[in-house]
């Protein structure tokens, strides 16, 4: 019986060493699990340390404290063999594929060179074909095979990126903003790709992204991060429903409703102030600063990571002094 979890996150910590004795504190004492075949969502705004997470989890990044256990495997414990083997299992889609695809070489080229790299194929007819039946895995057709990547729109790109991606049959793919450069229209057909791919390989995936509105259709559970922190980590539809975050809320609340009724009436939460420098994070709670509901403990002590409700984990002091006192779990605000 295989384990639940394909990837367990435990306190990782990834600081980066400016010179001068500054560091920057990119991510800080993660924890979070991920299922065999589920998405799992991490959401948080612009350098908040998604795609720091996410390199450390492909051990591009070397960790600065805690562990990334994937199947059974320490990442940043394996020797070089080790690792190239994992990487076969594991791999990333990018926001800009255009960025990430070599222009001087064609369709086949980008789509082939993992599998050349990992010697997947005994000769260049099998490799071809596999590389055909991609094509079409993807939406895409084998006459685009000989192509380069700045004859195709943005959508077609990116699904030449996770072409490239699925090269080497891996059972875990970090998509890391992968709709986010994407005209809205063609977002949706990506995430449908990527939900239909995830159900007939059952793949596992990581999907990042700075806001919610899209996020909910894709995860299963989603994570919601600040200032190299885990705020909030719960299933999707709990997090819609119920969140415990002051920054989940205020993250969900600048989602429009296309109802302009209920959009009117609704209650906007409106972060004040500058987001801080994850050189120099607030002492205690990092949210604080902008938080409407900072109290005196806030800037005086850490929120401890809590299970206040069954799988719904918040890192906030307003929840663990309910909790002790033996209370309901209750947001603090109803922002719908
Ligand atoms: N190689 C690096 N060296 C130094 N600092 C880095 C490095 N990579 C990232 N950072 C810093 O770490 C913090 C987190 O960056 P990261 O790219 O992980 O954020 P992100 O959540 O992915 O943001 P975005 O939504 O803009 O992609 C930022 O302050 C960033 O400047
Ligand atoms: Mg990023």
């Amino acid at each position: 019986m295989k384990d639940e979890n394909i990837l367990e996150v435990q306190q990782l910590k990834k600081h980066f060493h400016l010179g001068k004795n500054r560091i920057l504190q990119a991510v800080n004492n993660v924890t979070f699990q991920v299922r065999r075949g589920e998405t799992f969502g991490l959401v948080g705004e612009s350098g908040c340390g998604k795609s720091t997470i996410g390199r450390t989890i492909m051990g591009l990044y070397d960790r600065t404290e805690g562990n990334v256990i994937f199947d059974g495997q320490n990442v940043h414990e394996r020797n070089e063999k080790e690792m190239f083997m994992l990487r076969q299992r594991m791999q990333m889609i990018f926001q800009d594929p255009y960025a990430s695809l070599n222009p001087r070489s064609t369709v086949r080229e980008v789509i082939s060179e993992p599998m050349e790299v990992h010697k997947l194929y005994k000769n260049k007819k099998e490799q071809n074909e596999r590389v055909f039946e991609l094509l079409e895995e993807v939406g895409l057709n084998r006459d685009h095979a000989n192509r380069y990547p700045h004859e195709f729109s943005g959508g077609q790109r990116q699904r030449i990126g996770i072409a490239r991606a699925l090269a080497l049959n891996p059972d875990f793919i970090i998509a890391d903003e992968p709709i986010s450069a994407l005209d809205v229209s063609v977002q949706a057909q990506v995430v449908n790709l990527l939900k239909q791919l995830q159900e007939e390989k059952g793949l596992t995936f990581l999907f990042i992204a700075h806001d919610l509105s899209m996020v909910k259709q894709i995860s299963d559970r989603i994570g919601v991060m600040y200032l190299g922190n885990m705020v909030e980590l719960t299933e999707s539809d709990s997090l819609y429903e119920k969140p415990l975050h002051p920054y989940t809320q205020a993250l969900l609340s600048a989602i429009p409703i296309p109802d302009p009724d209920i959009e009117e009436a609704r209650e906007r939460i409106i972060l004040q102030g500058e987001l801080p420098s994850p050189i120099n994070p607030p002492s205690g709670c990092v949210f604080r600063t902008r938080c409407p509901f900072a109290m005196e403990i806030c800037s005086q002590k850490k929120p401890a990571w809590q299970e206040v409700d069954d799988n719904h984990f918040v890192a906030c002091h307003l929840y663990l002094e309910d909790r002790k006192q033996k209370q309901h779990t209750e947001p603090v605000v109803k922002i719908r």
